[in-house]
């Protein structure tokens, strides 16, 4: 009791205020401070001393502590590791150094070490802190758990906590978790619901340490100070993009067993990049410090995000990686890991404030420097005739600096051309001097800067939070679950892709540059990696696009995306050299799922193609009306037709139905299109076609066992599949081959064992109807996907 009493009379003697201030809403009284992993890594780099800074504040504000580092180890063996910690706290440079010394020597004193492993041990640091309380005649005011340990002892510390360690009436509970909370929206679910068991929402504060950086803290009051200037541009009118981005230049060497699970989107773009977006893209709060407001404005943000498909995404990975999981996980040399350590992600907002303005989520390892920085770019609308290096011909941008790059400090900075931000803010001042560096293209004498008047650290800022019962700058249960269900189908979809490796550092040159298309995101430069004996190039230069040969003739590989830009490419060359030659362009084009990408990139990028010179036929159709969802016409029309101008007259559908039946040979459909190509093409030798191949070997609709005849003289013919709709309509290999060229399109890992089948096959029809095609006198290609060829 002595030492309690001693240090708090010490603490008030030393602190320069009027003794016994209190916070708003708090009640003075004993606080305990318990940091379950108190010895770990985070508690050494950061917590210590952000609670030692919290002793500093507080210490003669009414206030007494008690703090516990816990852990797995015995009190003999992790006590001096504790203190060897304790002794690194520090003081700012505004604290005298007998003040710091005594406090420090406070601090040490009122610390010590528990071994907290079982639920005995628990319930005696329950039985200790009581005693505690009752011997000094102190009132409880709260007891505060930061839970430092890895994820999957949450639910079990949480339930210890809530059955032996609640503080007595009256006084609070709050539990601090860290990430990461979950590995996708259900494995997040599963554990809220464990926590929520033992826990209310109002005793769990979730840490992002991101909304502890004094710049991040900055953004909604930065919004609110200078709305008079923002409202009026704070929309798709003004904004062209914004940009969220963490460039990192360390690997992830020793934390391998972690990171392989998560990669980059989970590690950093859900939680930190997600809370930055939603700070800066969310209605403004009238009140700032309502938690409750705060927290419901971004929930309706997040909420409002469109969904992230596939193409809103690139992902890469630097290429020592691979070595580095071979050798922290143990593994072979052909363990391959697809875990992403560079993400680029496009997101929008479905609101008409913010439609159509891209928001870039980009962070990655071994890049070229180290900086964090949020940039709202606005449109430039100003023609500069002659003077460019006139201010309002100049970027007009805000960025909010995290840290670290050219600058090195944490900054708010307004492109001069935009306004003066307003000055009302205390803790932060305004700078002029400025050292010769550029942020984002513009020198930073170009901009008007702010900075925080005094340097503060996320974790120390967090817990004072934390101790103020502050729950606006934490993470709830609700806005947790809506970022996973945001990310969550985005990982799903990435699951297979490969990412584009990269060399790391300065060496990857502009591989990593993304472009914007629409709602869409890709990598800037073609460069496709390839040919696995080549990963062990280190230069940018030995990725190649592979082009090879396969069943002797030409062969096109890349990722799925890049082949299918390839292919469409292709396409536009041979339409405009048959236009250029004889002013037409006859295209066949198969059904199926595999073209859908095809066609979807033609409608969307080949705005020159030249549509009105070419003729679409169909390489064969379903035996079923047209409006149906199997009819490969409607596929067609649905994803290409409708969107490109094609004269009506030049589209070719196959007649399947006629005299209100289907594919019913009297009718004579077959032999009907066999006319109309013979009509309209000449010599019936259209100019491409584009061919697929069923997980059967079997083309167009053309099945193993069926009858093929390749040199019959048929063009067009009525056939048997064996799934349903069991009747259709294809051409023949003879209409086929008289083709100038065609195109099999191969994509998926489910093709790999019928690509490797193939790859042996000599002509086998009755087999593998594929390998039928032979046009007689034009060119045949493969365009096979990685999945594909290397499974
Ligand atoms: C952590 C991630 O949450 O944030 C790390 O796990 C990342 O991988 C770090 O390096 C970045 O934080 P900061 O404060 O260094 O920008």
């Amino acid at each position: 009791m002595f030492v309690t009493v001693f240090l708090l009379l010490v603490a008030l003697c030393a602190h320069k205020g009027n003794g016994l201030e209190k916070e708003a809403g708090r009640g003075p009284g004993h606080v305990s401070v318990i940091i379950v992993g108190g010895t770990g890594d985070l508690a050494k780099k950061y917590l210590w001393q952000g609670f030692f800074q919290l002793y500093l504040h507080h210490a003669g504000a009414g206030n007494t502590f008690s703090f516990y580092g816990g852990g797995l180890s015995p009190a003999e063996k992790a006590t001096p590791v504790l203190f060897e910690i304790l002794k690194t706290v520090s003081c700012s440079k505004d604290v005298s150094q007998e003040r710091c010394a005594l406090l420090k020597e406070q601090f040490l004193r009122l610390s010590q070490y528990r071994q907290l492993k079982t639920l005995e041990d628990y319930q005696e640091l329950a039985k200790q802190m009581e005693e505690q309380l009752q011997q000094e005649e102190m009132v409880e005011a709260g007891r505060l758990f930061y839970l430092s340990v890895p994820a999957f002892a949450y639910a079990d510390i949480a339930e210890k906590i809530n059955s032996s360690c609640r503080p007595t009436s009256g006084a609070w509970l709050r539990v601090v978790l860290e990430k990461p909370f979950g590995h996708d929206y259900r494995s997040a679910q599963v554990l809220s619901t464990q926590l929520r068991n033992s826990l209310k929402e109002e005793e769990m504060y979730r840490i992002d340490h991101y909304l502890g950086k004094q710049v991040v803290s900055k953004i909604l009051p930065f919004r609110k100070e200078n709305q008079r200037f923002l409202e009026p541009i704070w929309n798709r009118h003004h904004i062209e993009r914004i940009e969220i981005v963490l460039k990192e230049t360390l690997d992830v060497k020793g934390r391998i067993p972690f990171y392989d699970q998560y990669g980059v989107i989970r590690d950093v773009l859900q939680n930190h990049l997600t809370e930055v977006m939603m700070l800066l893209t969310m209605k403004l709060p009238q009140n700032l410090s309502s938690s409750d407001e705060v927290l419901q404005n971004k929930l309706e943000m997040l909420n409002s995000l469109l969904p992230l498909g596939k193409n809103q995404a690139v992902v890469g990975q630097y290429q020592a990686y691979k070595e580095e999981v071979q050798k922290e996980l143990n593994q072979t040399k052909d363990r391959v890991s697809h875990t992403p350590t560079f993400a680029a992600v496009v997101a929008h907002i479905h609101e008409a404030q913010y439609e159509g303005v891209p928001i870039l989520l980009i962070s990655g390892k071994m890049l070229d420097e180290r900086v964090g920085y949020a940039r709202v770019l606005f449109k430039n609308d100003v023609f500069c005739l002659q003077n460019h290096n006139n201010v309002h011909c100049k970027p007009k941008q805000i960025v909010f600096y995290f840290g670290h790059g050219s600058l090195g400090y944490p900054a708010v900075l307004v492109s001069k051309n935009l306004f003066r931000p307003a000055g009302t803010d205390a803790h932060w001042k305004e700078v002029t001097e400025h050292k010769d560096a550029a942020v984002l293209g513009l020198p930073v004498s170009e901009y008007n800067v702010q900075v925080p008047a005094e340097d503060k650290e996320a974790y120390a800022e967090l817990i004072s939070h934390i101790f103020a019962g502050q729950k606006n700058s934490f993470v709830s249960t609700e806005i947790l679950l809506a970022s996973w269900a945001l990310w969550t189908p985005l990982l799903n979809s990435l699951s297979g892709i490969f990412p584009r490796i990269y060399p790391g550092g300065s060496d990857n040159g502009d591989m990593l540059d993304v472009h914007l298309k629409g709602k869409e995101i890709k990598y800037n430069s073609e460069v496709v990696i390839i040919s696995p004996d080549e990963m062990g190039g280190t230069s940018p230069s030995s990725y190649q696009v592979m082009k090879g040969k396969f069943r002797s003739a030409e062969m096109v590989s890349a990722w799925t995306e890049d082949l299918i830009e390839r292919l469409a490419a292709d396409m536009q060359d041979a339409a405009e050299a048959a236009v250029h030659q004889g002013g037409v362009f006859h295209l066949a084009l198969s059904g199926g799922a595999t073209p859908l990408a095809l066609f979807h990139r033609l409608a969307l990028y080949h705005f020159s193609f030249p549509w009105r010179e070419t003729h679409v036929w169909m390489v064969d159709e379903r035996c079923v009306p047209p409006t149906e969802q199997d009819s490969n016409f409607h596929n067609l029309h649905e994803h290409l037709l409708q969107h490109i101008k094609i004269p009506y007259h030049n589209i070719h559908p196959m007649p399947v139905q006629l005299n209100q039946r289907l594919c019913v040979e009297e009718d004579g459909g077959a032999l009907l299109y066999e006319e109309e190509l013979k009509k309209l093409v000449n010599d019936s030798s259209l100019h491409f076609i584009l061919l697929g191949v069923g997980y059967d070997g079997h083309t167009a609709s053309l099945f193993p066992g069926g009858k093929l005849d390749p040199l019959g003289k048929s063009l067009v013919a009525l056939t048997e599949s064996p799934t349903k709709p069991h009747q259709r309509m294809t051409l023949t290999l003879s209409a086929i081959n008289r083709a100038h060229r065609v195109a099999v399109l191969v994509m998926g890992k489910g093709k790999h064992e019928l690509v490797t089948q193939l790859s042996r096959t000599t002509e086998n029809l009755n087999r593998y109807p594929v390998t039928g095609v032979k046009p007689a006198n034009g060119s045949l290609a493969w365009y096979i996907d990685y999945d594909a060829l290397l499974g």
